[in-house]
């Protein structure tokens, strides 16, 4: 039944307007209980891939849905923006606010939670990746770790439906990723997605790999790639 996919993408094709074809009638669609590593050489299109799913580029052909429904105008990826959370490759496109926990307050905010509801979900989201230590301290001035954490947090925060993490492992020392695992183990989430260069890290949460070649999504045997980054298939 179509209306179950969560995301679905038809014939999507995308270039830059200095380059050539980053995406190439590529298809791909996503369901319930999917929880799936995106991996690919570098510059092969996968954070392209992320926001168009999210309408931060659109595509020069092709149809997105989401949740069941065409998404063409900027108004029709509010409701999806409120419900997908995305992880920027670079947290520095992530954090805009003067402090920590505002920015990990914004996002509650604007689904309409009241100053307090959201300071409390922000506080508990912090606390869920060990760094409530960090709500006082201004974005800008933390380490890359912390700011990769501080991330993740604005995101998490929101409660979305379905993640998308560009890259969420990296700068992270164990315990960090450790506690980044219980999370995507524990939460209550319909779908994953994760662009990653190291998906032996995360294998514990995947049930499936897409490689990203040549401008379309290819599907590839998870234990393939899981023994460790020699292992991938480029
Ligand atoms: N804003 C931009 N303007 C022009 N070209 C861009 C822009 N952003 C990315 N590109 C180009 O588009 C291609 C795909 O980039 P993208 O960032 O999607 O790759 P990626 O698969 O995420 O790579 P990585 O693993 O290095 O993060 C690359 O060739 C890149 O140089
Ligand atoms: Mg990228």
């Amino acid at each position: 039944m179509e209306d179950s996919f969560l995301i679905e993408l038809k014939d999507i094709s995308f270039s830059y307007s200095n380059s050539g074809k980053v995406l190439s009638s590529l298809n791909f669609s996503l369901k319930k209980g999917e929880r799936l590593a995106i991996i690919g050489g570098n510059g092969a299109g996968k954070t392209t891939l992320f926001h168009i799913m999210l309408g931060l580029l659109r595509p020069q052909t092709g149809t997105i849905r989401i949740f069941g429904k065409t998404v063409l105008k900027e108004a029709d990826f509010f409701e999806p923006r409120l419900k997908i959370g995305l992880l920027f490759q670079d947290p520095d496109d992530q954090l805009f606010s003067p402090s920590v926990l505002e920015d990990v307050a914004f996002g509650p905010l604007n689904q309409g939670l009241s100053h307090k509801e959201a300071r409390d979900i922000a506080r508990k989201t912090l606390s869920e990746l060990g760094i409530l230590h960090l709500e006082k301290r201004v974005p800008y001035e933390l380490s890359g770790g912390e700011k990769r954490l501080v991330a993740l947090a604005t995101v998490l925060s929101m409660r979305p439906r379905v993640l998308l993490l560009d890259e969420p492992t990296v700068g992270l020392e164990k315990r960090a990723l450790r506690r980044l695992l219980k999370i995507l183990n524990n939460y209550p989430l319909e779908a994953l997605l994760v662009i990653t260069h190291l998906p032996h890290l995360l294998s514990e949460v995947l049930n499936g790999c897409l490689f990203l070649e040549n401008g379309r999504l290819f599907p590839v045997s998870l234990s393939k790639v899981q023994d460790g980054p020699f292992a991938l298939p480029y």
